[in-house]
């Protein structure tokens, strides 16, 4: 029998080929970090709905999802339709367009927190803007931010992360306050020592959309209520949580409303962009006044010459009025609960130490055990880390390449709108039968 990474090898010769030029051209053959695999990752052709076929001719179910952005699936008809509708029209204007009062209108719809909205051309932006309103407003410097929590990769959001930080001046992160995540007492704590701290953000659900959670709705109000005591800006980082945690993000979901909220992916339709929206004191701190000394001394400045482009705006408004008519969260999240169900049922089955927990249609696979409600892990976060990085969850990604199923990172299943009960019947197969495989190489 072949091994797991043999058969990789043996099913992927088009992508091995292709990656041997790549790694000529991109640093380690990519263009984003989380592509690289090794001996080689996989190159997609197109996708459909659920699904997505590789240069070999290899069909996925598809749980990476866009990178979360895709809760209607690959292709959905109506964005399709609108956005090649849209790019006979003109991709850049070049002027306002009636699409991105559309736009801002669908998002508003949802989440009734966003009383002004800027758009932008990615996360990162957002997470950047967010951090530099809250600033301005406040007239304070410094940033909460959470240990591990993700907001893109720009100087500040690089603080409190595992990862080297070579190129970003020790200045910029001396303007960040990295608390543990889930420890309120230490929010508290930070917030009462230092006197210049402009802002808290975070990721609602936990780090990683959930994979680090805490007591999220206690975990939450808490925030709230410190970081208004304090004159904090609390921002919700709803990059991936926007419009999945339920249709309005974490904050319907929970019933906390933060003062900003940073939003891309499903906002966009799954093209690229972002967005920061809340409070219009805040995010007018952009708006003009008509006082020369503000207008131009003390104004935050937001060029940008994708914001708000013609295609993006179609493809997000249509996407959130999609959201917004039609029973899409309740879809998804009821093929994420059988697959979270059919997952811990194949752990017991198999005895194989291990469990998948999440919310809506976020699940997280731990290949460790836990007793836990299997909506919010409560594993202490040093340990689902540990798992996470064992070479079994390596192997275990790889054979459920092997079997045509596409996690995203090492541990997470983004399910859509179009994921049916067959194709989670079919995952949990592959699930076992990559399980297996790993058994058999004794990693677990
Ligand atoms: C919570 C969160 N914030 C910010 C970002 C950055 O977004 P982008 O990749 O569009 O820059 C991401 C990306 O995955 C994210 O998950």
């Amino acid at each position: 029998m072949p091994t797991i990474l043999e058969e990789y090898i043996a099913k992927h010769p088009g992508s091995a080929q292709r990656y041997a030029e790549a790694v000529g051209i991109f640093p380690s053959g990519v263009t984003h970090d989380n592509r690289y695999a090794e001996p080689f990752p996989l190159y997609i052709t197109h996708g459909q709905g659920p699904r997505k076929w590789d240069v070999d001719g290899n069909e996925y179910i598809d749980y990476v999802s866009g990178h979360g952005a895709l809760i209607l699936g690959h292709s959905h008809p109506a964005i399709a339709d609108a956005v090649s509708e849209q790019i006979r029209r003109g991709t850049h204007l070049g002027a306002c367009t009636d699409d991105e009062v559309r736009w801002a209108k669908a998002v508003q719809a949802l989440m009734p927190s966003i009383e002004r909205i800027r758009f932008h051309s990615s996360g990162t932006e957002a997470t950047l803007m967010a951090m530099r309103l809250a600033r301005a407003y406040t007239g304070k410097n410094k940033v909460i931010k959470l240990q591990d929590h993700f907001h893109g990769w720009h100087d500040y959001a690089m603080a409190g992360s595992d990862r080297p930080a070579p190129g970003i001046p020790a200045d910029s992160f001396e303007t960040m306050v990295i608390v543990p995540s889930g420890d309120l007492e230490a929010v508290e704590a930070a917030l009462e020592r230092d006197p210049d701290i402009a802002a808290l953000i975070l990721e609602p659900t936990g780090a990683h959309y959930g994979q680090l959670p805490f007591d999220v709705p206690n975990y939450l109000r808490g925030l709230r209520e410190l970081t208004a005591k304090h004159s904090a800006v609390l921002i919700f980082d709803e990059v991936v949580t926007g419009f999945r945690a339920s249709s309005g993000g974490a904050q319907v979901r929970y019933g906390v409303t933060p003062d900003l909220t940073t939003m891309a992916k499903i906002v966009a339709g799954a093209l690229p962009g972002g967005a920061v929206g809340g409070k219009a004191d805040i995010v007018d701190m952009i708006a003009h006044r008509g006082d020369p000394d503000w207008d131009n001394n003390r104004r935050v400045y937001h060029p940008g010459t994708f914001n708000g482009n013609p295609l993006t705006a179609v493809a997000g408004a249509t996407c959130l009025e999609i959201i917004a008519s039609q029973p899409i969260n309740q879809q998804a999240d009821a093929m994420a609960a059988r697959l979270k169900t059919g997952l811990n049922d194949i752990f017991g089955r198999m005895e194989v130490q291990g469990h998948a927990h999440g919310i809506a249609s976020m699940i997280h696979v731990v290949l460790d055990d836990c007793d836990c409600d299997r909506e919010i892990c409560t594993m202490p976060h040093g340990q689902i880390k540990r798992a996470t990085a064992s070479p079994a969850v390596t192997a275990f990604k790889r054979g459920l390449l092997n079997q045509g199923v596409d996690i995203m990172g090492r541990d997470a299943f983004l399910v859509s709108a179009t994921h049916t009960e067959a194709d989670i019947d079919q995952t949990l197969q592959a699930v076992e039968d990559s399980l297996a495989a790993v058994r058999e190489e004794g990693l677990v």
